[in-house]
């Protein structure tokens, strides 16, 4: 099984970025974190992260060919891009919207996504371990879970 994970503006920066909003870790943390998630459940696993828009949208695109599921946390296109949304209504591939902070506990332009309404599910508010969680339940609705 091969999953993707798409990371979006700014999620470069964690660990440093604003830690009481979204910890310490890194995102090279993060990513050994949920590489060593996948190989638990035996799942190939994509890393990807960018500051760009359509660099983003264009990472959505390839999931057609390249992915057999998602997990994204599109930072603040989340919020805004319609163009990503558009990308994902294209390709139709399965996703999980993850995120490290509670958008339902932060300012109200936070409070509404672009994706979730797309996505199998939502988490938001675990820090790291909201990607662990997403990447499982994520495979387990792609092996018929
Ligand atoms: C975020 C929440 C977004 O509102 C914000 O713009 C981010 C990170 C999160 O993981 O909590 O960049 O997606």
């Amino acid at each position: 099984m091969r999953i993707t994970v798409l990371n979006g503006p700014n999620l470069n920066l964690l660990g440093s970025r604003e830690p009481e909003v979204y910890g310490r870790t890194t995102l090279d943390q993060l990513e050994t974190m949920v590489r060593a998630e996948a190989d638990e459940l035996g799942v190939s696993l994509t890393w990807y992260q960018t500051n760009h828009e359509g660099e983003f949208v264009e990472a959505v695109q390839a999931l057609a060919a390249a992915a057999d599921g998602a997990l994204v946390n599109a930072g603040a296109f989340t919020h805004t891009s319609l163009a990503i949304r558009d990308a994902f209504l294209a390709v139709q591939v399965p996703f999980v919207e993850v995120h490290l902070s509670n958008l339902f506990a932060r300012e109200p332009e936070r409070r509404h996504s672009r994706l979730a309404d797309l996505a199998i599910g939502v988490v938001t508010g675990f820090g790291p371990m909201g990607y662990r969680l997403g990447l499982r339940a994520l495979a387990a609705r792609l092996g018929g879970g």
